[in-house]
């Protein structure tokens, strides 16, 4: 489906933004291999987690809806079933990846496919780590989905990531919480925590020294009541469309803002950026607050080391702030981008060439001179959820109709995010 979007003149409103996709694959399988009832609220009600929901049911898992909750029935640790058939985790690298690590540990075998997107990724990123612990898993081609995991016992482990990645991290640590003595992980930079956060509400003690966190198994986990911040991947459509369009003034109300996440706040403000942070409070371990933000002249900066991972799924918007912003914006060490969704460095730079960008490209990331105009055009989303939507936002600020293909991949995060869009128009 094409979504049409044409330039305004300013948004104004407030907008409670789904709950976060990351916490909220983490409450599921947690949920599932917990003791009791997992209740949580806000859950993101994006395809991504619908694939982590079907999976953990193929699994034996009873999950139900009630209003804005949902039950997941836990079965324990060793309670799963062996599934049936093939586990589907359609475009979500972090089921895929959070759920290997589990089913790892299995007595039963498995298959976990993917989508032709998920299906180009990496994966022996987790396979060697959690053959390290002696996991069966034989991937397609030696590194790609299909997975087939011959689940048993696994040992602990002290692995080093070559990169810094949550999903790495957590399927290790997962897997861990099933193998006997401490299993720890030492990252190259802090990636996002969201489960280093979480497994203490599970009522599992998790350690932390510097970049290296560790868990100790064979671990029993009880459940928990988790509340899902918004998330703050998908406020930051409306952040910067509300930083970059005149007389904006915006309220995001209940957004996560976890250190490891808010990357895309600190680098607004850095560019210079108007941000009120309004009503700050905590929930299961996640710091939330209320966002203001209002339209700013924004300048060109550098982005690169130890803040990448802290807005590697906002740096397709950045691009398009970077358009507007004075001077030079500059993106490096960001090679992880190639192995998203999409090639998100290629998908940014074609889109913006398009829409008449002058954008240098590199390996690991990109540059580029603002203030430069963009000019409507047709956008291929490559079926990209993130590109669908920092596209439309581009298409706001852009001369003439903006065209984007293949829009209603905006779903795998963000379900109505072009009707949210549109009632936040203000002519
Ligand atoms: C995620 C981790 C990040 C991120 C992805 C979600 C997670 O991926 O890009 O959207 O929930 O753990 P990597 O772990 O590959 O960096």
């Amino acid at each position: 489906m094409d979504r049409t979007i044409h330039p305004i003149n300013r948004l104004s409103g407030s907008i409670t933004p789904p709950g976060d996709k990351s916490i909220s694959h983490r409450a599921l399988m947690m949920g599932a291999i917990g003791n009791g009832t997992t209740t949580i609220i806000h859950c993101s009600p994006g395809k991504d987690i619908k694939s982590t929901q079907n999976c953990l049911k193929q699994l034996g898992i009873i999950i139900e809806s009630e209003g804005e909750k949902i039950h997941v029935h836990g079965r324990g640790m060793r309670g799963l079933f062996p599934p049936q058939q093939a586990l589907d985790a359609g475009n979500s690298g972090t089921t895929m990846r959070l759920l290997s690590g589990i089913l790892a540990a299995q007595p039963f075998e498995s298959t976990i496919t993917g989508d032709t997107s998920l299906s180009k990724r990496p994966m022996n990123r987790i396979v060697d780590p959690l053959r390290q612990m002696h996991a069966q898993i034989d991937p397609r081609n030696g590194s790609y989905a299909p997975l087939h995991i011959h689940g048993g016992q696994l040992s602990s482990i002290t692995y080093r990531t070559p990169v810094p990645s949550a999903q790495i991290k957590s399927a290790i640590l997962l897997a861990g919480l099933y193998a006997n003595g401490t299993t720890s992980v030492i990252e190259p930079s802090l990636s996002r925590d969201h489960t280093e956060r979480m497994l203490p509400c599970f009522g599992i003690e998790v350690n932390r020294d510097c970049l290296e966190v560790s868990v100790e198994g064979p671990a029993q986990l009880q459940s928990a009541d988790i509340s899902v911040p918004g998330d703050i991947s998908s406020a930051a459509f409306f952040i910067i469309a509300a930083s970059l369009i005149g007389h904006s003034n915006l309220l995001l109300k209940n957004v996560g803002i976890n250190p490891t996440r808010k990357g895309i706040l600190d680098v607004l403000e850095n560019m210079g950026g108007q941000i009120s942070y309004q009503n700050k409070r905590e929930s299961n371990n996640e710091p939330i607050a209320d966002l203001l933000i209002k339209s700013s002249k924004l300048y060109g900066v550098s982005i690169e080391g130890i803040l990448i991972p802290k807005v590697i799924d906002e740096i397709p918007l950045i691009a398009i702030a970077a358009t507007q912003a004075k001077g030079k914006t500059m993106v490096r060490d960001a090679k992880e981008l190639r192995v998203k969704e999409t090639d998100r460095i290629t998908s940014v730079a074609t889109n913006l060439k398009k829409m008449g960008v002058k954008i240098d490209v590199f390996d690991d990331g990109f540059a580029l001179t603002g203030p430069q105009k963009l000019h409507g055009t047709v956008i291929d989303s490559y079926g990209d959820h993130r590109i669908a939507m920092s596209f439309a936002i581009a298409g706001l600020i852009a001369e003439g109709k903006t065209t984007i293909q293949n829009a209603e991949c905006a779903e795998i995060s963000y379900p109505g995010f072009f009707e949210t869009l549109e009632k936040m128009i203000d002519d």
